[in-house]
């Protein structure tokens, strides 16, 4: 099978490493891909959000599976697109993709269905905004409608702060047309987890959960990136929340999705709060998340294509599939001065030719923000590289991880030092 691969991130280095291993596929082409991607593949330099030049390069290379990496293609219409040209396509259509690109839609659409979710109102003036701020009482939550790069939801401890967040959205256009409507919603306590579900739009086949690190720094602090490190399993997600998380949010929202005319097909990122009254849904996103597919599909024990196949075809989905009996870690190493202000073109020191560690069994590196300059491989993006690893438990995937981050180096790299710190406070101290 030939396959193409819409994104040139560490989750698509993921996708195209897990793809690449697959007795079935006989072609891969990625777009854009990256240094990394390439030792899978062939990268093909037509941006992830460029949907014209996708449609034409799919036409040229006729793949005959087209996986979409990233939410901003899906929320363009690309996948309407190719399947209107009889492609299969891994990645739900625009309609679908709402439930991340409109938190409004998504919120709607959970209350509509009895999904849990933190009690809510969606606004586009000020004034009664605030008022249902003051109704709620502080803290909570001010999140633009739109697609915001993960920094659309502002958490508020106090009413003033409530009111910048009101403001900032909807009079100084800090979102742009993403924040001209804004959800206000109770903050809701509890440890955050990802799951994830496959669909073909009617049959769902769960996945397995992931926690990151948002934040950049340690202990939790500093400003939220796009993530610094993943790890699964996830310790609060034991096989009864799992099961509840089926069963009260996953199956619902496949078929609420399907029940209201846009069936969701592709995989459902849910992102929870697993609180004492149970899992509720905090956001829905329509793509893997970056960087817990890193981790994930390091544990998968299957071929992923006929997966993904299944889901685009919409038939031949499994209802259970087989994972590895070991934990997974991925450490994220980012540019000086990411998620602000940074400088790329910083060569990185370590990787052997293809960007690979030499001889590490267990290890990926997978690449995010890498370029190739002379011959040289450099830094080219805030995320760099994904350091994942394997272990019999999180403590072994962390140490594993950490040992192989500590032999690539680049000017500047920071990487936090605490990734898994919550399933490790949930183990006994050896
Ligand atoms: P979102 O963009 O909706 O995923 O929100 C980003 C982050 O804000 C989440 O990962 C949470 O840490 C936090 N957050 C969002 N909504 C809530 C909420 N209702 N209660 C508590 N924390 C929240
Ligand atoms: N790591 C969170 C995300 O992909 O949105």
């Amino acid at each position: 099978m030939k396959v193409l691969v819409v994104g040139g991130g560490g989750r698509e280095h993921a996708l195209a490493w897990a793809i690449a291993r697959s007795p079935l596929l006989t072609g891969l082409v990625v777009a854009p891909g990256n240094p990394g991607i390439a030792r899978h593949g062939r990268c093909a330099p037509v941006r992830d959000t460029a949907v014209e030049e996708l449609v034409a390069l799919a036409a040229a290379e006729r793949p005959e599976l087209v996986v979409v990496g990233p939410e901003a293609p899906l929320a363009l219409g690309l996948g309407d697109r190719l399947r209107a040209r009889g492609l299969p396509v891994f990645g739900p259509s625009a309609a679908a993709a709402r439930l991340e690109s409109s938190k409004a839609f998504a919120k709607d659409l959970m209350a509509r269905h009895g999904i849990p979710t933190a009690h809510f109102r969606v606004f586009d003036a000020p004034a009664p905004a605030r008022a249902y701020c003051r109704k709620l009482g502080a803290p909570l939550v001010v999140k633009a409608d739109g697609l915001a790069a993960g920094k659309g939801a502002i958490v508020c401890r106090t009413l003033e702060e409530a009111d910048r967040a009101v403001a900032r959205c909807l009079e100084e256009r800090a979102f742009g047309e993403a924040g001209l409507r804004l959800v206000v919603e109770e903050f809701m306590a509890g440890e955050e987890a990802s799951f994830f579900a496959l669909s073909d739009g009617a049959a769902v086949l769960p996945l397995v959960a992931a926690q990151d690190h948002k934040t950049v720094f340690d202990d939790d602090r500093g400003p939220n990136t796009g993530g610094m490190g993943a790890y699964s399993p996830a310790p609060v997600m034991d096989e009864e929340m799992t099961d509840r998380v089926i069963t009260e949010i996953v199956r619902p929202t496949i078929a609420a999705m399907a029940k209201e005319g846009a069936p969701y097909s592709g995989v459902l990122f849910v992102g929870l709060m697993i609180t004492r009254d149970g899992p509720r849904v905090v956001e829905f996103n329509c793509r893997f998340g970056d960087p817990e597919c890193q981790a994930i599909l390091p544990r998968l024990d299957e071929d992923l294509l006929p997966l993904l196949e299944a889901v685009a075809r919409g038939r031949g989905l499994p209802a259970a599939i087989r994972w590895r009996a070991e934990a997974s870690a991925c450490v994220v190493m980012a540019s000086g001065g990411y998620p602000g202000h940074y400088e790329t073109g910083r060569e990185i020191s370590g990787l052997d030719p293809t960007g690979a560690l030499p001889d590490v069994e267990g290890v990926q590196v997978f690449h995010a923000g890498t370029a190739l300059r002379a011959g040289r491989l450099v830094t080219a993006g805030g995320r760099v590289l994904g350091v994942q690893a394997l272990g019999h438990d999180i403590r072994e995937a962390v140490v594993r991880a950490y040992a192989a981050a500590a032999r690539i180096r680049f000017d500047g790299a920071h990487f936090r030092r605490d990734i898994g710190r919550r399933a490790l406070a949930r183990q006994e101290p050896r």
